[in-house]
């Protein structure tokens, strides 16, 4: 499988009182066309991790690798407008808090068309039907109607679909996903990760699948990095979870009642038993 982002040694710093802390404390891992989950609990380092690849550290932190490649282009090394033109077009990315990422002000047809006037040359006319098809392919069932609406105007499961339709409209070639279906209901939750499913097998893109939960992350993704503590502390087949071997996943897997029917009572992670210190 050849990769199409390759990682190495990737710390996530910000500065402090007492020197720098790294909230991602060098990690490597690689991403092909596939589905790669990262589970850990609040706070491990997933979103900064997500971030990073994309050159979206909120300042005054920033991303230091040895080396972190995407087709050929060192993302190590790029600047801000070099991220720019990567952004949307080849990688997208939902980020934790899609609200604050539509603009209240303006309607969501326009909204997804604007990043298509960015990085294309499409008619306004070809640009409009583009938002329709990617609007219809989140099934969305009136895409007219909802083209014309505000971000206030639609529910939570419909504004998770706006932003998936945002973030494929281009046809990235890699989707990172940052716990797209925490706001919404169970009933909804499935459906948003089918369509971003579909998406990613239809058009043979690299997916990245960030959530605390580990049984939606082992349902959905083929492969799965655990990180604590701002490491990958296992990685392995989303299929051969259950044979895990570090304490923290064992925990995480023992706490999650569907991957082991067997348990009645949720046993409560062991955090003195993970000798995790900094
Ligand atoms: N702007 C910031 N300045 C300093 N530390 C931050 C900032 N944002 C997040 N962090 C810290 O970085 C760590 C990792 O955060 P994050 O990647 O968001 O975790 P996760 O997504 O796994 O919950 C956390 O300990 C968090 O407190
Ligand atoms: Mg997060």
């Amino acid at each position: 499988m050849s990769a199409l982002i390759e990682v190495e040694n990737l710390r996530v710093r910000f500065p402090g009182d007492h020197g720098p802390t790294d909230v991602v404390r060098g990690i490597s891992f690689s991403l092909g066309r596939e589905r790669l989950g990262i589970v850990g609990e609040s706070g491990s380092g997933k979103s900064m991790t997500g971030r990073a690849l994309m050159g979206l550290v909120p300042a005054p932190g920033r991303a230091i690798a040895d080396r972190m490649v995407f087709d050929g282009i060192d993302l190590a090394r790029l600047d801000e407008r070099g991220f720019r033109r990567l952004r949307g077009a080849r990688l997208s990315m939902v980020l934790q808090d899609p609200k604050f990422s539509l603009n209240p002000v303006i309607r969501i047809g326009e909204q997804i068309g604007e990043a298509l006037a960015f990085h294309s040359r499409a008619s306004r006319r070809e640009r409009r039907r583009r938002v329709l098809d990617v609007l219809a392919a989140v099934r969305i069932d009136d895409p007219e109607r909802v083209y014309r609406l505000f971000p206030h105007e639609v529910s939570g499961g419909m504004g998770q679909r706006v932003m998936i339709a945002m973030m494929v409209v281009l046809e990235p070639d890699v989707m990172i996903a940052d716990e797209p279906t925490s706001a919404l209901d169970v009933s909804v939750r499935a459906q948003v990760l089918e369509i971003m499913d579909d998406l990613v097998r239809r058009r043979g893109m690299g997916l990245v699948l960030i959530s605390h939960d580990l049984e939606m992350v082992a349902r959905w993704c083929d492969r799965v990095l655990v990180m604590y503590d701002g490491r990958i502390v296992e990685e392995c087949a989303a299929g051969r979870l259950a044979e895990a071997t570090h304490p923290y996943t064992k925990g995480l897997l023992a706490s999650t009642p569907h991957l082991d029917d067997a348990r009645e009572l949720l046993p409560v992670l062991d955090r003195g038993a993970l000798g995790a210190s900094r």
